[in-house]
Protein backbone atom coordinates (compact mmCIF):
# COMPACT_ATOMS: atom_id res chain seq x y z
CA UNK A 1 0.00 0.00 0.00
CA UNK A 2 1.73 3.20 -1.28
CA UNK A 3 1.63 6.03 1.96
CA UNK A 4 0.31 9.39 0.74
CA UNK A 5 2.11 12.29 3.00
CA UNK A 6 -1.19 14.17 3.95
CA UNK A 7 1.15 15.73 6.74
CA UNK A 8 2.51 19.67 6.70
CA UNK A 9 4.54 19.61 3.33
CA UNK A 10 1.07 18.68 1.35
CA UNK A 11 -1.42 19.85 3.57
CA UNK A 12 0.44 22.51 5.21
CA UNK A 13 -1.93 22.18 8.50
CA UNK A 14 -0.17 24.18 11.47
CA UNK A 15 -0.93 21.86 14.32
CA UNK A 16 -1.63 18.11 14.42
CA UNK A 17 -4.40 16.22 15.88
CA UNK A 18 -4.00 15.21 19.90
CA UNK A 19 -2.88 11.61 19.26
CA UNK A 20 -4.93 10.65 22.15
CA UNK A 21 -8.34 11.46 19.37
CA UNK A 22 -7.82 7.98 17.91
CA UNK A 23 -8.43 5.86 20.89
CA UNK A 24 -11.09 7.94 22.05
CA UNK A 25 -12.92 7.92 18.22
CA UNK A 26 -12.31 3.87 18.20
CA UNK A 27 -14.29 3.22 21.43
CA UNK A 28 -17.11 5.45 19.99
CA UNK A 29 -17.20 4.35 16.42
CA UNK A 30 -21.30 4.39 15.95
CA UNK A 31 -20.88 7.92 17.06
CA UNK A 32 -18.37 9.20 14.93
CA UNK A 33 -19.70 6.70 11.68
CA UNK A 34 -22.45 8.66 12.48
CA UNK A 35 -20.88 12.51 12.79
CA UNK A 36 -18.63 11.60 9.33
CA UNK A 37 -22.05 10.83 7.39
CA UNK A 38 -22.93 14.36 8.17
CA UNK A 39 -19.56 15.67 7.01
CA UNK A 40 -20.15 13.93 3.91
CA UNK A 41 -23.53 15.03 3.66
CA UNK A 42 -22.05 18.71 4.63
CA UNK A 43 -19.18 18.46 2.22
CA UNK A 44 -22.01 18.23 -0.51
CA UNK A 45 -24.72 20.57 0.22
CA UNK A 46 -21.79 23.01 0.68
CA UNK A 47 -20.56 21.76 -3.11
CA UNK A 48 -24.02 22.30 -3.79
CA UNK A 49 -24.40 25.96 -2.70
CA UNK A 50 -21.03 26.96 -4.71
CA UNK A 51 -22.65 25.76 -7.87
CA UNK A 52 -25.63 27.43 -7.32
CA UNK A 53 -24.12 30.66 -6.22
CA UNK A 54 -21.22 30.75 -9.13
CA UNK A 55 -23.20 29.17 -12.06
CA UNK A 56 -20.98 31.37 -14.37
CA UNK A 57 -18.09 30.07 -13.25
CA UNK A 58 -17.91 27.07 -15.79
CA UNK A 59 -14.89 25.33 -14.48
CA UNK A 60 -15.99 25.69 -11.01
CA UNK A 61 -19.01 24.15 -11.81
CA UNK A 62 -17.81 21.38 -13.47
CA UNK A 63 -15.15 20.69 -11.20
CA UNK A 64 -17.96 20.89 -8.31
CA UNK A 65 -20.30 18.73 -9.84
CA UNK A 66 -17.90 15.80 -9.92
CA UNK A 67 -17.05 16.46 -6.14
CA UNK A 68 -20.83 16.10 -4.92
CA UNK A 69 -20.67 12.92 -6.75
CA UNK A 70 -17.87 12.06 -4.61
CA UNK A 71 -18.92 13.02 -1.16
CA UNK A 72 -22.25 11.48 -1.88
CA UNK A 73 -20.21 8.19 -2.47
CA UNK A 74 -18.70 8.71 0.52
CA UNK A 75 -21.74 9.63 2.57
CA UNK A 76 -23.23 6.10 0.73
CA UNK A 77 -20.20 4.28 2.11
CA UNK A 78 -20.50 5.73 5.42
CA UNK A 79 -24.11 4.77 5.49
CA UNK A 80 -23.16 1.01 4.58
CA UNK A 81 -20.49 0.88 6.88
CA UNK A 82 -23.17 1.77 9.51
CA UNK A 83 -25.32 -0.89 8.26
CA UNK A 84 -22.91 -3.76 8.85
CA UNK A 85 -22.85 -2.78 12.46
CA UNK A 86 -26.12 -2.45 13.43
CA UNK A 87 -26.81 0.88 13.21
CA UNK A 88 -28.92 3.85 11.64
CA UNK A 89 -27.58 7.00 10.71
CA UNK A 90 -28.66 8.99 13.77
CA UNK A 91 -29.18 12.66 14.47
CA UNK A 92 -27.17 15.23 12.72
CA UNK A 93 -24.92 17.12 15.41
CA UNK A 94 -23.69 20.67 15.12
CA UNK A 95 -20.13 21.11 13.73
CA UNK A 96 -18.64 23.61 15.93
CA UNK A 97 -15.05 23.15 13.74
CA UNK A 98 -16.37 23.92 10.67
CA UNK A 99 -19.04 26.61 12.38
CA UNK A 100 -16.04 28.80 13.64
CA UNK A 101 -13.82 28.33 10.57
CA UNK A 102 -16.83 29.57 8.13
CA UNK A 103 -17.12 32.72 10.19
CA UNK A 104 -13.68 33.59 8.30
CA UNK A 105 -15.21 33.69 5.18
CA UNK A 106 -15.22 37.26 4.30
CA UNK A 107 -18.63 38.95 3.03
CA UNK A 108 -19.55 42.20 1.98
CA UNK A 109 -19.37 42.77 -2.41
CA UNK A 110 -16.27 41.33 -3.63
CA UNK A 111 -17.31 38.53 -4.85
CA UNK A 112 -14.49 36.93 -6.28
CA UNK A 113 -12.72 37.35 -2.83
CA UNK A 114 -15.51 35.94 -0.87
CA UNK A 115 -15.62 32.77 -3.02
CA UNK A 116 -11.70 33.02 -2.32
CA UNK A 117 -12.33 32.34 1.20
CA UNK A 118 -15.08 30.03 0.69
CA UNK A 119 -12.91 27.49 -1.79
CA UNK A 120 -10.04 28.04 0.85
CA UNK A 121 -11.93 27.38 4.06
CA UNK A 122 -13.39 23.76 1.85
CA UNK A 123 -9.40 23.22 1.21
CA UNK A 124 -8.56 23.26 5.27
CA UNK A 125 -11.92 21.17 5.81
CA UNK A 126 -10.85 18.57 3.38
CA UNK A 127 -7.22 18.84 4.76
CA UNK A 128 -8.33 17.89 8.50
CA UNK A 129 -10.41 15.47 7.52
CA UNK A 130 -7.86 13.78 5.52
CA UNK A 131 -5.79 13.84 8.06
CA UNK A 132 -7.86 12.11 10.61
CA UNK A 133 -8.42 9.73 8.33
CA UNK A 134 -4.85 9.01 8.08
CA UNK A 135 -4.41 8.88 11.94
CA UNK A 136 -8.01 6.38 11.08
CA UNK A 137 -6.07 3.88 8.34
CA UNK A 138 -3.19 4.03 10.30
CA UNK A 139 -4.13 2.91 13.86
CA UNK A 140 -7.73 1.76 14.12
CA UNK A 141 -7.95 -2.24 14.71
CA UNK A 142 -11.01 -2.80 12.38
CA UNK A 143 -9.43 -3.99 8.89
CA UNK A 144 -12.35 -3.16 6.80
CA UNK A 145 -12.70 0.69 8.11
CA UNK A 146 -8.78 0.54 7.67
CA UNK A 147 -9.39 0.10 3.76
CA UNK A 148 -11.97 2.46 3.87
CA UNK A 149 -10.44 5.29 5.84
CA UNK A 150 -7.35 4.70 3.44
CA UNK A 151 -9.49 5.35 0.34
CA UNK A 152 -11.00 8.21 1.90
CA UNK A 153 -7.73 9.82 2.71
CA UNK A 154 -6.67 9.40 -0.83
CA UNK A 155 -9.79 10.66 -2.54
CA UNK A 156 -9.95 14.34 0.05
CA UNK A 157 -6.74 14.71 -0.56
CA UNK A 158 -7.38 15.60 -3.73
CA UNK A 159 -10.51 17.71 -3.33
CA UNK A 160 -7.92 19.45 -0.59
CA UNK A 161 -5.88 20.04 -4.26
CA UNK A 162 -8.98 21.10 -5.96
CA UNK A 163 -10.18 23.64 -4.28
CA UNK A 164 -6.80 25.48 -4.37
CA UNK A 165 -6.32 25.15 -7.31
CA UNK A 166 -10.00 26.17 -8.39
CA UNK A 167 -9.14 29.75 -5.89
CA UNK A 168 -6.07 30.36 -8.07
CA UNK A 169 -8.55 30.34 -10.98
CA UNK A 170 -10.24 33.10 -9.95
CA UNK A 171 -8.12 35.27 -7.57
CA UNK A 172 -4.18 35.64 -8.06
CA UNK A 173 -1.77 33.05 -6.73
CA UNK A 174 0.31 35.19 -4.29
CA UNK A 175 -3.56 36.24 -2.70
CA UNK A 176 -4.89 32.75 -2.48
CA UNK A 177 -1.46 32.04 -1.08
CA UNK A 178 -1.44 34.55 1.04
CA UNK A 179 -4.82 33.89 2.69
CA UNK A 180 -4.38 30.33 2.22
CA UNK A 181 -1.05 30.92 5.17
CA UNK A 182 -4.05 33.31 7.37
CA UNK A 183 -6.22 30.84 7.00
CA UNK A 184 -4.30 28.04 8.39
CA UNK A 185 -3.25 29.76 11.42
CA UNK A 186 -6.78 30.48 12.04
CA UNK A 187 -7.57 26.79 11.76
CA UNK A 188 -4.78 25.23 13.86
CA UNK A 189 -6.30 28.34 16.48
CA UNK A 190 -9.45 26.80 16.43
CA UNK A 191 -8.16 22.95 16.96
CA UNK A 192 -5.98 23.87 19.47
CA UNK A 193 -9.41 24.99 20.97
CA UNK A 194 -11.73 22.80 20.74
CA UNK A 195 -10.83 19.55 23.18
CA UNK A 196 -10.64 16.10 21.26
CA UNK A 197 -14.38 14.82 21.31
CA UNK A 198 -15.27 11.36 21.30
CA UNK A 199 -18.24 11.70 19.06
CA UNK A 200 -17.30 14.25 16.68
CA UNK A 201 -14.99 13.50 13.48
CA UNK A 202 -13.90 17.06 13.78
FE1 LIG B 1 -15.72 13.08 1.44
FE1 LIG C 1 -14.00 15.89 0.21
Amino acid sequence: MSELQPTKTILRLHLPTDPRWVNIAEKNIEDILVDHAYCEQKAATSAISLIVKYPDKTRLVDELTDLVAEEWSHFEGVLEQLKKRGFGLGRNRPDEYVVELAKHIRKGNKRERQLMDHLLVNALIEARSCERFKLLWKNIQDEELQKFYYELMVSEAGHYVSFIKLAKEYMPAEEVDARLNELLQIEADIIRNLEPRPDRMH
